[in-house]
């Protein structure tokens, strides 16, 4: 079997878990490079990975590169995902900036994977809660056809990288240390971090912020999440809208998903189709999955189908999924085991 060389870009929580991916699934690799804006060395999971600093001239060799460094102009992906590709490297990256152009694959395994072949030495991984919704719906879309989403998410500090985990590690440690001798109307909400995130307090909270907002009231994640899911299934004619919400939970989000079906379907029909989907695991009965119990796993959890009362060939699903494995890593992993096809 050809054995590859890789390169991780950033080791933030996303590169971390890539690193972890790249070994648990057994990855082809010859030779791993790791890069990120400063040289030093990290251990993960008892393994000692050294960390070159980034710098214009060190990607020759490099086949596959999967990118997790920051998004935007200051961010790894736009200052060296093409001198990778220039080197000869196929690039897959896990930001925002390069998703949406039009000769860079968008790719859930799951849904698309052929998208895969049409690379031009870039592959975007979608956004965390575009990818579990994916998984969830696309054997849906593909059996009935989707005419409708309506999706509100419950995201987790980890989401927003290591900081904005960190953030609300320290507010709730704050919190409870100042306020423990205080009556419940005298604690001071107020926490001072040094890891400014969040436009508000986290911890004991949630935001119905996720990214900045746009004119039409959206947010930026509220318009990946439709934008994406277009691309992804190939299908400008579903109607889509979201409400993304950052809440107090560390790692997985969990999303509440109404959707209508184009043909007729009925309950058993909806359950038979996410019994059967690719990479989901699906509650027949009554219980259902909670981020702290899918933190670390690869699947995405579907649970709660309900059909609507009122409205024909509509359903609601709850769905959760480890956000920094299957919302970004593993994704990326898969999205590098199928170059190896
Ligand atoms: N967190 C999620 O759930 C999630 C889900 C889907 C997609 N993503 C995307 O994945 C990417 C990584 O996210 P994250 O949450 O892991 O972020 P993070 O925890 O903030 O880590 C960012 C990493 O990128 C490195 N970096 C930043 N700018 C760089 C540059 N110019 N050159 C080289 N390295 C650079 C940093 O290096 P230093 O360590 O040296 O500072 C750090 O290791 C982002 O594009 C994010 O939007 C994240």
């Amino acid at each position: 079997m050809k054995k590859y060389h890789v390169a991780v870009v950033g080791v933030g929580v996303v590169g971390i878990e890539i690193l972890k991916c790249l070994k648990s699934r057994s990855f082809p690799i010859a030779n791993l490079r790791v890069f990120a804006r400063s040289a030093r060395a990290i251990e993960v999971e008892g393994i000692e990975y050294e960390v070159e600093a980034i710098g214009d001239e060190r990607f020759d060799g490099v086949e596959i590169a999967l990118f997790a460094g920051t998004e935007g102009e200051k961010g790894a992906s736009k200052l060296y995902a093409h001198k990778f590709i220039e080197k000869g490297a196929i690039v897959v990256d896990n930001g925002a900036d390069f998703r949406l152009e039009h000769d860079v694959p968008l790719v859930v395994p799951e849904a698309n994977r052929d998208a895969v072949k049409n690379h031009k030495g870039l592959i975007a991984n979608p956004n965390c809660t575009t990818i579990q919704a994916i998984v969830a719906l696309c054997g849906i879309h593909r059996e009935f056809g989707l005419e409708r989403i309506l999706l509100t998410s419950f995201q987790a500090t980890s989401g927003a990288g290591k900081k904005a985990a960190m953030k609300l590690w320290e507010e709730a440690r704050t919190l409870v240390n100042i306020n423990r001798n205080k009556e419940f109307d005298e604690i001071h909400k107020d926490v001072d971090s040094e890891f400014d995130v969040f436009s508000h307090q986290i911890a004991f909270n949630v935001i119905p912020q996720i990214g900045g907002f746009a004119e039409d009231g959206y947010t930026s994640e509220e318009w990946k999440v439709v934008n994406e899911t277009h691309k992804i299934l190939n299908d400008d004619s579903i109607r889509i809208s979201s409400t993304c919400v950052r809440v107090p939970v560390f790692t997985a989000h969990s999303e509440a998903i109404y959707f209508e079906t184009k043909k007729d379907a009925d309950h058993a029909q909806i359950e038979k189709v996410l019994k059967d989907s690719e990479g989901v695991k699906y509650f027949a009965d009554s219980s259902f999955p909670l981020p702290l119990e899918v933190e670390g796993t690869d699947l995405t959890y579907v649970a709660r189908l309900r059909r609507d009362p009122f409205n024909k060939n509509c359903f609601w699903i709850w769905v959760v999924a480890d956000n920094l494995r299957k919302g970004a890593a593993l994704n990326a992993v898969q999205i590098a085991e199928e170059l190896t096809k």
